[in-house]
């Protein structure tokens, strides 16, 4: 595997995911009872933005580094972005990493509450190493090392019948990568059909996510939604247009929030107006 998430820490579509992972795990703890977390591919954890592969590639710039710079000079921004602020300026004091950007493993550490348990899965071993140092002994995150899906099989049901899974695979085999996307949230559901899915896809050419998303949702037993944001037309041949999420069992008032905090988001990743949002039900309720 040549993927390395470092290139690309803190670009629109990881602000995007990042954004829409605070605001499911805040959905899930207005309940007091516990729940589990799982980082099927968490990747190592925390990121250098100003020196290395994120410099390099300088795609931070234009989203961590812009988003959160236009956050502490807004006062009316969506409640979801301003924690998305929060939490990432919070985590950069508390590890005294000014210029650092932390993954999703390092967030939901943040974030979570002594009856949360969770588990953050990556394959890679030198990911692995480095996401286990990031981590540290006393997170509430334990790291493991394998594979993101297999684990998933054995960790579902959790006991506290509450849970949350993030699937953000690097779809470098773009087809494989689809695929077992949707088997392992078929699988996740046969296990335990409550369980909130996120699915992190990338948008190159429109047709084709909309023809995995029709695959997706056939036989779909939940409830579920694609929240997407683009920065380049969802055609064009910029490589990467879009960062989309498909969300099964999505919390309450979830798709009414994600359209005002996604065009939010957009207004400050795309300056120019060339991309979009769209927040649309691919199972249950239409909207
Ligand atoms: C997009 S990155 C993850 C980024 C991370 N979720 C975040 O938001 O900060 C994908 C990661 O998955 C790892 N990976 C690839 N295949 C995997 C698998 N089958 N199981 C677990 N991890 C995998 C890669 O090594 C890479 O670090």
């Amino acid at each position: 595997m040549k993927y390395r998430h470092a290139y690309h820490a803190g670009n629109f579509a990881d602000v995007h995911k990042h954004v829409a992972l605070i605001a499911l795990l805040r959905a899930l703890q207005r309940k007091e009872k516990g729940f589990l977390y799982v980082d099927t591919h968490a990747g190592r954890g925390r990121y250098a933005l100003g020196s290395g592969p994120a410099r390099d590639s300088g795609e931070a710039q234009s989203g961590a580094v812009a988003v959160l710079a236009a956050l502490r000079g807004s006062g009316s921004a969506p409640e979801e972005l301003v924690d998305y602020g929060a939490v990432i300026d919070t985590w950069r004091r508390a590890a005294d990493a000014r210029h650092d950007y932390p993954g999703s493993p390092i967030i939901a550490a943040q974030l979570l509450r002594p009856q949360d348990q969770a588990r953050a899965i990556e394959s890679q071993p030198a990911e692995f190493e480095a996401l286990r140092k990031a981590l540290g002994r006393h997170s509430r995150v334990i790291a493991e090392h394998g594979d993101g899906y297999q684990r998933l099989r054995a960790l579902l049901p959790p006991a506290s019948r509450r849970g949350l899974v993030l699937i953000d695979a690097p779809y470098e085999d773009t087809r494989g990568d689809f695929r077992a996307a949707i088997q392992a949230s078929r699988d996740a559901l046969t296990r335990f059909e409550g369980c909130v899915i996120a699915i992190w896809y990338p948008v190159k050419d429109a047709r084709d996510t909309d023809r995995w998303l029709q695959e997706l949702a056939r036989d779909l037993p939940r409830p579920a939604l694609a929240a997407e944001l683009w920065i380049h037309p969802p055609d064009s041949r910029a490589g990467l247009n879009g960062s989309g999420l498909a969300i099964v069992n999505p919390p309450y008032l979830f798709a009414d929030r994600c359209d005002i905090w996604q065009a939010a988001l957009r207004a400050l990743l795309d300056p120019a107006g060339t991309g979009g949002t769209r927040v649309v039900s691919l199972v249950g309720e239409s909207r």
